[in-house]
């Protein structure tokens, strides 16, 4: 396994969980089988996130694109997210883990809105590792969402254009209104050997390190998710200057 060195451990790992559909497939079980898969295995990186001291963990679970598909497979990857809120609440809570959503959740099914509600307040004082659940997240609606808001303030002569910053539209981010506090990510995991963003943390990737993994996501082990750091904490960050 790999040696990590506690000096450089990124303080915020963001994961695209991607290769459940293709985990399933291999198997000849349905979909929602690999999302089941799915869900544990995004358990395992929590509980590790936690011991390895990373403060910020967020993953991808539903993209604003994610609604194409079939219902069955999006309302059993909602039935799931209950299935995971209402079974780990307690260890989570006992773990001093906050959950946080990214993303306009108002739109998913009421039962699964009100488990997640729930969540969010029973570990609002938790200040342990911060988890943070993108749903029904896509960057490009975020960074939508940014500029409108600054749109309206200009309008209403709250705000010159010129004071525009970089922090005004970071501010008005999922980000940055939910949770302020969060750093941008230092490293960006995807699963499944694909090699794309697909719209997640646009903005806030501007400098992360990527690390692409061959694991479909129900295989991806926290040996594996060492493995990235590892590599992460290889790499040479410059941020466009020299050393
Ligand atoms: C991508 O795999 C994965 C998703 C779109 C859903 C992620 C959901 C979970 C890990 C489980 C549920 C947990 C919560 C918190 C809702 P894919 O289906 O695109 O895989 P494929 O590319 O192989 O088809």
């Amino acid at each position: 396994m790999a040696e990590l060195i506690k000096e450089l451990m990124p303080q915020h790992v963001a994961v695209i969980m991607d290769g459940n559909g293709r985990w399933a497939k291999r198997r000849g079980v349905p979909r929602v089988a690999g999302h089941r898969a799915g869900m544990e295995s995004m358990k395992k990186i929590v509980d590790h996130s936690d011991k390895l001291g990373i403060k910020y963990l967020t993953v991808y679970a539903f993209s604003t694109e994610n609604w194409k598909r079939s219902m069955e497979e999006v309302s059993g990857i909602f039935k799931l997210l209950v299935t995971f809120v209402n079974r780990d609440l307690r260890e989570l809570i006992d773990n001093n883990v906050r959950v946080r959503i990214l993303g306009d959740y108002s739109t998913i099914p009421e039962d699964s809105r009100r488990a997640l509600e729930k969540t969010l307040r029973d570990t609002e004082k938790n200040d342990g590792l911060q988890f943070n659940i993108a749903l029904n997240y896509g960057a490009r609606d975020e960074i939508l969402r940014s500029v409108r808001g600054i749109a309206d303030r200009v309008k209403a002569g709250e705000l010159e254009p010129g004071e525009i910053t970089e922090e005004t539209i970071a501010e008005g981010l999922w980000t940055g209104s939910t949770f302020a506090d969060c750093p941008d990510p230092e490293l960006i995991i995807r699963t499944s050997g694909e090699e794309r963003l697909s719209n997640f943390l646009l903005w806030q990737g501007a400098y992360s390190e990527f690390v692409f993994h061959d694991a479909l996501w129900p295989d991806f082990k926290p040996e594996d998710f060492e493995d990235c750091i590892a590599e992460y904490q290889s790499r040479d960050r410059r941020f466009g200057g020299r050393k």
